[in-house]
């Protein structure tokens, strides 16, 4: 039991049982950061991100997601006249579906839901990278795609600003605030 414990504690990564508790460390460990240093994030923990993100699960699998990296100074600078909530982050992800794709039932598609399970992929893997990231919904989708050009049929979900957090960041106090399970759970 004693040696199974501390298996379970310094296995390395993908290794049954070490899953789960390294996924909870990563889900507690991960808040939104709202300010960012300027340190260059590498490119492998950009196809790191990018990689997580692809592996997600989507309606049928058919991948409506369409990333762009927002890097270049001009991106960037765009993107903090588009919305107050890019926080000078030096990598903004626009995370995107194609309409002509998405899975569609009863008058609904599949486009942001698709779309959040790929961003958590890549929220996470950024926090086990040592980066940052914020979750922004606040922005005007028209606006962002006519500035990005974007394709007509790529319509932006969310932005995710990602980086290193400024020294001495520290999570909102929102962040501590989770309402318990008996109020968000119903055992039928
Ligand atoms: C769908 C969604 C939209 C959000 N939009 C914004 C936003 O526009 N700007 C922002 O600063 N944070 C935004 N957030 C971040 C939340 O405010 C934040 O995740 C929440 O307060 C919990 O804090 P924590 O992430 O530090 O745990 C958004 C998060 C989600 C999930």
């Amino acid at each position: 039991m004693m040696a199974a414990a501390m298996l379970v504690g310094c296995a390395p990564k993908n290794e049954g049982a070490v899953q789960e508790k390294s996924f909870m460390d990563l889900a507690r460990a991960r808040f939104a950061v709202r300010e960012y240093s300027q340190q260059p994030v590498e490119q492998a923990k950009i196809d790191s991100i990018l990689e997580a993100g692809r592996l997600a699960p989507t309606a049928k699998n058919i991948q409506p997601q369409h990333v762009y990296v927002l890097q270049s100074e001009e991106a960037i600078a765009k993107i903090n006249e588009l919305t107050r909530c890019a926080y000078h982050a030096p990598v903004v992800f626009l995370v995107c579906y194609d309409t002509t794709l998405v899975w569609t039932k009863d008058g609904e598609n599949s486009g942001n839901m698709d779309c959040s399970i790929v961003g958590t992929q890549m929220m996470l893997e950024a926090t086990e990278l040592g980066l940052g990231t914020c979750w922004v919904k606040w922005f005007d989708a028209a606006e962002v795609a006519a500035a990005f050009e974007l394709p007509a049929n790529h319509k932006p979900a969310f932005i995710m600003p990602c980086g290193y957090a400024a020294e001495g960041v520290q999570p909102h106090a929102n962040h501590f605030s989770r309402k318990p399970l008996s109020e968000t759970v119903t055992y039928k």
